[in-house]
């Protein structure tokens, strides 16, 4: 089967002197949640920058359902059905939720010449609006006066609104309450019956392997380890130590 999402041996950095990622090469199934876990620092984001189209590398290949999408814009990529949620916000403060959850909506629509949007782009609106209800009062209001956890909430409705076939989610729960965080890690799992294949990374490593079929560990800009979950049964601590490169 034709990975969703493929690295080919990517080599990419910031500068030209310096490498953040070194020969990474790594793969997202349909339908599939893949984690991705390593200390900070180790080159997580700018795996995802790199597959979003922001950081063209240095060497190697990005494809994307088997075709050659290397340097192409982040907007393009959205059109083909790629979409991130940074770690930082991608909400436009000033806007009201409204229009931050629609404009991309729209965009894509007239991207793909799509007939009967206003119809479609309702009914779907209305349906993401049951899986995310808090929404609902909150939609004229300026996205930058909600709180850190309501704007996360904001950027996933805006996810599934867009129905990718991949979603790539850096630190979804980073900064929030853990019932919060939990409520994250339901919508991850959402997307997935909803039929998006899924690249994670999170801080909270348990919950990446827990979700995910298969993990890769990157260490310092390598992919040092990558195995399904049965690999990080037993002592996972431990394992997870030696993968990250901790054990002293
Ligand atoms: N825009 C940038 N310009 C220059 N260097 C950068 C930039 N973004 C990241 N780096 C550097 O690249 C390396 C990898 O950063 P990256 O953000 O990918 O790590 P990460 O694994 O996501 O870390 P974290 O867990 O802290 O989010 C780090 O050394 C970082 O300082
Ligand atoms: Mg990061």
């Amino acid at each position: 089967m034709t990975a969703v999402l493929r690295l080919e041996r990517v080599t990419a950095g910031y500068s030209a002197d310096i490498d953040v990622l070194r020969d990474v090469s790594i793969e997202v199934e349909a339908h599939a949640i893949r984690g991705l876990i390593g200390l900070n620092g180790a080159g997580k984001s700018t795996v995802m920058k790199v597959a979003c189209g922001l950081l063209r590398p240095r060497l190697g290949r990005v494809l994307f359902e088997g075709r050659d999408i290397t340097g192409l814009p982040p907007h393009e990529l959205v059109g083909l059905g790629l979409s991130y949620i940074p770690q930082e916000s991608s909400l436009f403060p000033a806007m009201s939720v409204q229009d931050n959850l629609m404009i991309p909506l729209r965009r894509l629509r007239e991207l793909r010449g799509s007939r009967d949007e206003a119809t479609a782009d309702r009914t779907r609106f209305e349906t993401m609006l049951e899986q995310f209800p808090m929404l609902r009062d909150k939609l004229k209001q300026p996205a930058g006066s909600l709180s850190g956890g309501q704007q996360k909430t904001v950027e996933f409705a805006k996810a599934y609104l867009l129905r990718p076939k991949l979603c790539m989610i850096d630190e979804p729960s980073i900064g929030l309450a853990p019932k919060i965080a939990e409520q994250v890690f339901d919508w991850i799992r959402l997307f997935t019956r909803e039929g998006m294949a899924i690249l994670l990374v999170d801080h909270n490593i348990r919950k990446v392997i827990e979700l995910s079929d298969f993990t890769y560990v990157i260490s310092l800009g390598e992919v040092t380890a990558a195995g399904p979950r049965e690999h990080f049964q037993g002592d996972m601590h431990e394992q997870v130590k030696q993968w990250l490169g901790l054990n002293y």
